[in-house]
């Protein structure tokens, strides 16, 4: 595995990441453990997690995993999102950022979180707070790194630009989308990362397992896949004509490329500028298994070129 600085730190990562919001849920507790396991084992060792995956039930899983193997895991969390009815259980406030990390630290059973990310932008609250709450975490040993998830490029220039005055911690990744499906970021998002040190950690690379091939135009979705758990509203988000006609042109490159479809749509990711790591989700073990082969694809610029190409509608 060839590890890469996260952003303008020193902290090493995978180029492949383990997504986790499938664990206490579509994944059980047994298959989850393994799943983290295995990722452990083939040199991943970015852990991406949140507090609200399956109502807390991903960290508490992840804390088992990692009992005895915790320093092996670049440990990866997140806070923002709702985990109360009060008006002080969710955003980016000094009170909920200060909780939201006890309580995912008990979760976790460990004493560090090493990538603390905020989930999302709160317009609510003074960027000022949350990143000297941040820079105080990182201080108390509680927090090694901390990052953003979902920021705009000017978001997190922003906030570079406070934590670069007050002499605070500052931003090391933002957790965008992105695939071929969704090139968005490229408008704004990496160049930005790109200038000023803020590594990408990209999620949906597959589109939500559009690129993996197992769903098709006009079939029926795969029993067990996520297309009927989620029913409508994947269907929606990803079954869609225009989404389709981009897999099968992915899937004439992957064939001539002699290589899967999955594996072109991770390594793209993986190779384009600015992007550090690719989160890839696995409900079963086959599943990682399988995924961690695009580390071994080495496009060509050529193929890289034409994925770009058909896909251009998509930026
Ligand atoms: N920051 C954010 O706001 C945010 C938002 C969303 C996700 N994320 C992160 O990104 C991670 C990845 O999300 P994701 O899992 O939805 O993204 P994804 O990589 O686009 O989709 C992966 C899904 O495709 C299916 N799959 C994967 N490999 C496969 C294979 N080899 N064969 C067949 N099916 C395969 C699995 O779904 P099924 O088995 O269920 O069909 C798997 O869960 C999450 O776990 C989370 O950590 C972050």
């Amino acid at each position: 595995m060839e590890y890469r600085n996260l952003g303008r730190s020193g902290l090493k990562v995978s180029p492949i990441s383990l997504g986790t919001n499938a664990f206490g849920g579509r994944a059980d507790e047994a298959t989850s453990i393994a799943v983290v396991h295995k990722a452990l084992d083939s040199g991943i060792n970015l852990i991406d997690t949140a507090d609200t995956y399956m109502g807390g039930e991903s960290e508490r899983i992840i804390g088992l995993a990692l009992q005895g193997r915790r320093t092996q895991a670049v440990l990866a969390t997140k806070g923002w999102f709702p985990m109360g009815e009060g008006p002080n259980d969710r955003g980016l406030s000094r009170k909920h950022i200060l909780d939201a990390v006890d309580a995912s630290l008990r979760r976790l059973q460990t004493d560090y979180i090493d990538l603390y990310q905020m989930h999302n932008w709160d317009p609510e609250t003074p960027l000022e707070e949350t990143l000297e709450t941040l820079n105080d975490l990182v201080g108390s040993g509680k927090v090694r790194y901390i990052g953003c998830s979902n920021f705009a490029g000017w978001q997190f220039v922003k906030a570079l630009g406070i934590s670069e005055r007050r002499g605070w911690a500052r931003f090391i990744s933002n957790q965008p989308e992105y695939s071929p499906a969704n090139r968005k970021i490229e408008r704004d998002v990496i160049p930005a990362g790109i200038a000023e040190g803020v590594g990408q950690i990209v999620y949906f690379p597959l589109a939500g397992g559009l690129f993996t091939g197992k769903y098709k135009r006009n079939e029926a979705p795969p029993e067990d896949s996520r297309a009927i758990t989620q029913g409508e509203r994947f269907k929606n988000r990803w079954m869609t004509d225009r989404n389709f006609t981009l897999v099968e042109r992915m899937t004439e490159i992957a064939a001539e490329a002699g290589i899967s479809l999955p594996h072109l749509a991770i390594a793209w990711a993986m190779a384009k500028p600015g992007i550090t790591s690719a989160i890839v989700g696995a409900s079963k073990v086959a599943q990682l298994a399988d995924n961690i082969g695009a580390c071994e694809a080495k496009l060509t610029p050529e193929v890289i070129k034409r994925v770009d190409e058909v896909s251009a509608d998509f930026v």
